[in-house]
């Protein structure tokens, strides 16, 4: 009697083993989807991939920025669109606009605003290495340049309020600007997405090249903007944050299934 209750909670812990498990894999993939690898930048596009970024820009983008990049003029009588040229504008740009939502852009509008992308990181990369073939411009940071771990959060600080804050404001929420435009909030911009900002100064935004704010200087920058990101909100739910919130259906989930493994395991018992 007493062996058999026992294989019994041996076989029902081996379960719950299997489902814990299973609830922990299940979050490290979901988990690997949500945050960005640093994709390996190469320098130059090889003919294959810039071929393929021409196509794309030819389907995608040619209508506004036209057949050569050159940009379009605005047809306000037949209300064509346009765009500017891209002649020179560098990969960091195309990267830029593209993994961050604003272009393709649907509909002429007074600020372009960042929605999920609409092409995956390949096709990202083969169009920015077409564009690149057709002027010399500012290029995405190597991964030395991102690598973050000696950062000096608190010089980032310095220069945060120095150059940035008069539009982000200092919790680097946004602001409001002139003419129904606005300085978006920092909270959703990856470090590569912050170093292309700077390098391209998107409409209003001014360039800040690395003769402005060397690259060192970049990535202090850079590394004060993430700690924002990861400080706790002084009252008020912080809701929408990818991050807590995995984390929190994660320990949700996990704890869930092992109360869920003690009552079997005590009801085993009690039999
Ligand atoms: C409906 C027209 C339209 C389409 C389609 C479009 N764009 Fe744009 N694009 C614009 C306009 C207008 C601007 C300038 C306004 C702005 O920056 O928000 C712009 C700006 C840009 C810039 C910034 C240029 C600079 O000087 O920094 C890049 C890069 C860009 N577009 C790339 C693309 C790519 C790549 C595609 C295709 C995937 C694309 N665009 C599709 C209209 C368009
Ligand atoms: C004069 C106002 C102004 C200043 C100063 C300024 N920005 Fe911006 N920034 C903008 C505007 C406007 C946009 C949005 C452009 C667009 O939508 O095309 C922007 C966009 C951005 C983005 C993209 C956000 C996203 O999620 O898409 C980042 C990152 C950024 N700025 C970082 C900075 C940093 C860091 C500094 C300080 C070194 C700075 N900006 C200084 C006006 C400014």
């Amino acid at each position: 009697m007493k062996k058999r209750s026992r294989r019994r909670s041996f076989g029902a812990g081996i379960l719950m083993g299997g489902a814990l498990l299973l609830a922990g894999s299940g979050y490290a993939v979901v988990n690997a989807e949500t945050t960005p690898s640093p994709e390996p930048i190469a320098a130059e596009g090889s003919v294959e991939q810039i071929q393929v970024g021409r196509q794309l820009f030819l389907e995608g983008c040619s209508s506004c920025h036209g057949l050569e990049g050159q940009g379009i003029e605005a047809d306000n009588a037949t209300g064509g669109n346009g765009g500017p040229s891209l002649i020179g504008v560098g990969e960091a740009a195309v990267d830029f606009q593209v993994s961050t939502g604003r272009m393709p852009l649907a509909v002429p509008e007074a600020q372009a605003a960042r929605k999920p992308p609409t092409y995956s990181q390949a096709e990202i990369d083969a169009m920015a290495a077409y564009i690149a073939t057709l002027g010399p411009g500012p290029a995405n940071p190597t991964e030395e340049e991102l690598d973050l771990e000696d950062a000096n959060i608190a010089e980032g600080g310095e220069i945060f309020r120095t150059n940035c804050t008069q539009c982000h404001n200092f919790a680097g929420s946004g602001g409001a600007l002139t003419n129904g435009q606005y300085a978006p909030s920092l909270m959703d911009a990856t470090p590569e997405q912050i170093w292309q900002a700077l390098v391209t100064g998107p409409q209003q935004m001014p360039v800040f090249s690395n003769e402005t704010i060397t690259p060192e200087e970049k990535k202090n920058l850079i590394a004060y903007i993430e700690s924002l990101k990861v400080e706790p909100n002084n009252g008020g739910l912080a809701l929408g944050r990818l991050g807590p919130v995995t984390e929190g259906l994660f320990l949700w989930t996990a704890g869930l299934l092992s109360l869920i493994a003690v009552a079997i395991w005590i009801g085993a018992k009690v039999r």
